[in-house]
């Protein structure tokens, strides 16, 4: 079973998602088991503080080394650990080859930042990758730690039944993937593609991958790259 722990000072940010869906299931299915920790719990003064004033003066407070060594400690006296990751976004972009590489893993550990950022000995010292989900900045590493672990974890096998199969999405393949249609077969005179209520499976095939290709063409040419 794949383990994923992470650290945070808002842990409540993140249990909610985690209690619901897909993710649930997976949990109780014991695909995988998420641990949340809150990075305060390792604080070690009567307040409980975990930040501190950068050295050299400036703007925002700095998350400090203390308390998250102590936290990253406990947990590898349990366990060996596949990567200690550190959300920010001057890390490496998260892109689908870099999740199907975490999804075999066994045990991950995320941490998330905060402020202006952790002290940069925690990154020199504990973390071995460094990832951000896209170039915009969040207030926080949380909701990134929820991207990049829901991604994981609906690819780890039996995750997924074979209605949302990971195999269709878009850029398993470095392809968008195709329109889709339910009923009714006419809305208001918009009516489904000919092709989908004629049952040749093999036209339609044809069809989904003429369509995921112009997609691609249209929307995002780089993937054709
Ligand atoms: Cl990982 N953290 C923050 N705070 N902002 C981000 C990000 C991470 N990735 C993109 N923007």
């Amino acid at each position: 079973m794949m383990r994923i722990d992470i650290l945070s000072c808002v842990p409540s940010l993140l249990d909610s998602f985690f209690a619901h869906s897909i993710l649930k299931r997976a949990q109780q299915a014991n695909h995988v088991e998420v641990v949340i920790h809150d990075i305060r719990d390792y604080s070690t003064n009567k307040h409980r503080t975990i930040d501190d004033y950068a050295f050299g003066g400036g703007a925002g407070m700095v998350l400090q080394i203390e308390p998250i060594a102590r936290c990253i400690r406990a947990l590898q006296a349990e366990r060996a650990y596949d990567e200690i990751i550190y959300l920010t976004p001057d890390g490496e972009q998260m892109q689908q080859r870099m999740v199907n590489q975490l999804s075999l893993k066994g045990n991950l550990m995320m941490l998330c930042g905060h402020y202006k950022g952790v002290d940069q000995r925690v990154r020199d010292m504990f973390v071995t990758k460094e990832i951000s989900i896209g170039d915009y900045v969040l207030s926080g590493g949380e909701l990134a730690a929820a991207v990049l672990a829901d991604a994981i974890i609906r690819l780890i096998p039996g995750v997924l039944n074979d209605e949302t199969s990971a195999l269709t999405d878009s850029f398993q393949d470095n392809l968008l993937a195709p329109p889709v249609y339910s009923r009714p077969a006419d809305f208001e005179g918009h009516k489904v593609p000919e092709i989908l209520v004629s049952g040749h499976e093999a036209k339609i095939e044809e069809w989904r991958y003429e369509q995921s290709l112009k997609r691609t063409k249209e929307r995002r040419p780089d993937l054709l790259q």
